[in-house]
């Protein structure tokens, strides 16, 4: 009971010594924000009309979403924190409990109208919804947004490339006499805290941010704007992988089908595969790239040279087929048939009957070879091979000349081989000409074109 007593004593004693007010409505209350707040959104919040209003920004970057080199977008994922002061609310904390700070609807208060130029669709991510206010006035406020901009993006160097994109914020309506935009950070700082929050960079590399302000005039008036400048390199591996090593994989290709038989159209084949090949490659580079007629991506010279590389070998090669067909032809005509009709002439010239000597000749040979089949069958009949062989030895004589007069027609033609012919020849020719200016070609270009990317 005593106790109970006690306590309420206590109790008693503390609301009587501390009449102190500790509700963040009261301070609302006391800054009149709870009865008509228009009055605090109407206008710019200054004493003096002709005081400028100092809004201090900063942004920085969450995530790289997207940096489509097609459409030309950058999809940033950034954070954006604004101060500014809204004179007229002021409350002494010690009055109140030692609140410093209260959290109010976002719009209950004057916002600046800050715009981002480059933005080409509304952000849709769900908005903060409150903002800060502290005892002197200062407001902040703070978003997280998903901006949909439009970026120039410069491909010459693709994939090995590095671009810079810009966001500039700036406000609709205040010019520089009413709102002034300043940067809270600097560059350094800017670019240290972006890289301690970024969460996902995908196929980006974060780089830089750097910020730095302008005066644009318009209508005689000059805003301040404030341009974010994002920099940030490609990590290129997948693009090497998927593309400019396959290319370089069928150039070598190409280069190999070098050592494939001339004759017969396997090489042909092989090499119209392997364009084939490139151009489904080619392909792929369309969809990537943006058609910009300003500067050649030097990804597109390295194709279309690769490309005419192959092109001049395959030409080469339907040449050099050519020139070798032309040239079996032409022993054909000069070899077996020629011959027959040289003979034929000849023979004739001789006597009159070469039909029937040929004829004979024929049969003879076939005789020959149904009595050696014979003999090979039957060797018993030897007292018959006697006889055969008195009455046949002319027959052997004459296959004997028949057998030198073809020796002589096989040693012409395999002399006429050896030479290869006058279309042969320049077809091997033309075939180490040009896999010599190929190779040089091919390796004097590539480490020019690597240079040229790195650089
Ligand atoms: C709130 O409004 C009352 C009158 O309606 C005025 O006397 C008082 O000064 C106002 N408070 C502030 C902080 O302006
Ligand atoms: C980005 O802003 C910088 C100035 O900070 C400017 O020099 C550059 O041209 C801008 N780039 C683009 C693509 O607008
Ligand atoms: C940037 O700001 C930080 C403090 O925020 C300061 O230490 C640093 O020196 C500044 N850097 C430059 C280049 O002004
Ligand atoms: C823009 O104009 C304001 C006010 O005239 C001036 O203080 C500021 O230095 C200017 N900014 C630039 C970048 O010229």
């Amino acid at each position: 009971m005593m106790r109970f007593a006690f306590l309420l004593l206590v109790i008693s004693t503390d609301g009587v010594t501390s009449k102190k007010v500790c509700s963040y409505l009261d301070v609302l209350d006391y800054l009149n924000l709870t009865k008509d707040t228009s009055a605090f959104k109407l206008t710019r919040p200054v004493l003096d009309y002709t005081d400028p209003t100092r809004v201090e920004l900063d942004i920085f970057l969450y995530a790289i979403l997207a940096l489509v080199e097609k459409t030309q977008t950058f999809i940033p994922f950034i954070w954006a924190s604004m101060k500014w002061k809204h004179e007229g609310i002021s409350w002494d904390p010690a009055e109140f409990c030692g609140i410093t700070q209260i959290a109010i609807p976002r719009d209950m208060l004057w916002r600046p109208d800050l715009f981002i130029f480059e933005m080409t669709q509304k952000d849709d991510s769900p908005l903060n919804l409150y903002i800060l206010v502290s005892s002197d006035g200062t407001v902040y406020s703070e978003e997280d947004m998903k901006v949909v901009s439009t970026c120039k993006m410069d491909v010459h160097k693709f994939p090995f490339d590095t671009q810079r994109c810009n966001i500039s914020v700036a406000s609709a309506i205040h010019h520089v006499d009413e709102m002034r935009l300043l940067p809270c950070s600097n560059s350094s700082r800017a670019t240290q805290f972006s890289r301690e929050v970024l969460k996902t960079q995908g196929e980006w590399e974060f780089m830089q941010l750097s910020v730095s302000s302008f005066n644009i005039t318009y209508n005689n008036r000059q805003w301040e704007n404030l341009v974010y400048t994002f920099t940030m390199r490609r990590r290129p591996l997948l693009h090497v992988i998927n593309f400019l090593l396959p290319v370089l994989f069928f150039l070598c290709l190409d280069l190999a089908s070098f050592f494939i038989a001339d004759h017969r159209g396997e090489k042909l084949g092989f090499k119209v595969t392997v364009l084939l090949a490139i151009s489904v490659l080619l392909l792929i580079l369309n969809d990537i790239l943006p058609s910009m007629s300003n500067k050649t991506p030097l990804i597109a010279t390295y194709c279309i040279v690769i490309f005419a590389m192959m092109l001049l070998s395959l030409l080469e090669t339907i040449l050099v087929t050519h020139l070798m067909e032309k040239d079996s032809v032409a022993q054909e005509k000069v070899g077996p048939a020629d011959d027959w009709q040289h003979k034929k002439e000849k023979m004739k010239t001789q006597d009159g009957t070469t039909e029937d000597k040929k004829q004979t000749s024929c049969v003879c040979i076939c005789q020959v070879s149904a009595a050696e089949k014979q003999h090979e069958l039957l060797p018993m009949a030897e007292e018959d091979n006697s006889r055969i062989q008195s009455g046949d030895s002319q027959v052997l004589l004459l296959i004997l000349e028949e057998l030198k007069e073809l020796q002589k027609t096989v040693d012409l033609r395999l002399s006429c081989r050896l030479e290869g012919g006058k279309s042969s020849l320049w077809a091997a020719r033309i075939n180490k000409a040009f896999l010599i200016f190929y190779v040089t070609t091919v390796s004097l270009f590539l480490p020019l074109i690597f240079i040229a990317w790195h650089t």
